[in-house]
């Protein structure tokens, strides 16, 4: 628990108070003794950028705020920039200067307001976010406080009936009147488009459309802070090892590049040279071929060749 062993008292911010750090110590362990670059939109006077810098020893920790605090000490691991998170050209801008390998964790506490959340998370998130990265969004619920800007207070009414008429035979549920839909919208909305987003592949499969998978490995929704870590490149073999058998086994090969761009899968047997087996953004395809005492590596690259993605070695068994 990385936080008990910081002086709470010293730094000012309302994740304190509000007990976000419990939350943040169980996630952000992987991270804390490596040379990170961490992202936080929303600075106020500076005391959770102090924090971080403490949290994370080895860190490097960059700031936004469209205000930032007039005396605010920069230096340090420390990094402080003037702009909106809604302008994807000053977020790039940013982004580029202080991590142009992407940063290791974003964390929105700015506006909290939906549309300007969602704006700046699927920019920082599609451009500037390293593959297994990950995304904390704070705050969520002022979506539900009808005295926030793009709040609504919730209505227990409105959801049941819609669940009630979901369930009920279509005769039925023409006859009851569905009010407005709540909390679709504003921030609350748009936490709801993440876990669209998270079950990608399961629309795609209902909607028997081409398959994709999520952007996303997970996401975790808690009460003040809703995580999201990003998929990361990936090739797995099935099954492996390939099982005994007379004749030559097979396995099938998935992979994705877990990015926009396109991938390459190449393969060495028994590391001679590699031949191409497969080249897309995901895809998956099988190996009818493979020999009992032969080692397989199947390798995923980017699209020039020139960054090895991932790999996975498949094996035959010998009985
Ligand atoms: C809750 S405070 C940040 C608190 C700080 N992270 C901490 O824990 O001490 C929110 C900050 O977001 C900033 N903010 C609000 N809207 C913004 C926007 N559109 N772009 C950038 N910053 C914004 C405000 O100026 C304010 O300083």
């Amino acid at each position: 628990m990385r936080s008990k062993r910081l002086n709470l008292d010293a730094y000012e911010t309302d994740k304190i108070r509000l007990g976000y750090l419990d939350v943040y110590d169980a996630i952000t362990a992987p991270w804390i003794d490596k040379e990170i670059k961490l992202l936080e939109v929303g600075v106020y006077q500076g005391g959770s950028l102090k924090l971080w810098r403490d949290y994370f020893p080895r860190g490097t920790i960059v700031g936004i705020d469209r205000k930032l605090p007039q005396h605010f000490q920069r230096g340090e691991r420390i990094q402080v920039f003037a702009g909106s998170q809604a302008d994807k050209e000053f977020l790039s801008k940013v982004a580029n200067e202080t991590a142009p390998d992407g940063f290791d964790i974003i964390i929105d506490d700015a506006s909290h307001i939906g549309e300007l959340t969602r704006r700046s998370f699927w920019h920082l998130f599609d451009h500037h976010l390293k593959p297994g990265g990950l995304y904390a969004i704070e705050d969520w619920g002022t979506g539900y406080l009808d005295d926030f800007s793009d709040g609504k207070r919730f209505d227990p009414k409105a959801s049941i009936l819609g669940c009630v008429r979901s369930m009920l035979p279509r005769r039925f549920s023409r006859r009851i009147k569905l009010p407005v839909p709540c909390d679709s919208y504003g921030m609350v909305g748009f936490i709801k488009e993440l876990v669209d987003e998270q079950g990608a592949a399961s629309i795609a499969m209902g909607q028997k459309a081409s398959w994709r998978r999520s952007k996303f490995k997970n996401l975790l929704i808690t009460p003040g802070v809703v995580f999201v870590t990003k998929a990361a490149p990936d090739i797995s073999a099935f099954p492996n090892p390939v099982p005994a058998g007379d004749g030559l086994g097979k396995t099938t090969i998935s992979w994705s590049t877990a990015s926009i761009s396109a991938g390459k899968v190449c393969v060495s047997v028994d590391n001679r040279q590699e031949s191409l087996f497969g080249g897309s953004r995901q895809g998956s395809a099988a190996a009818n071929w493979i020999r009992a005492g032969s080692t397989y590596e199947f390798r995923l690259y980017d699209s020039d060749h020139t960054r090895l993605l991932a790999k996975v070695v498949v094996r035959r068994a010998t009985e």
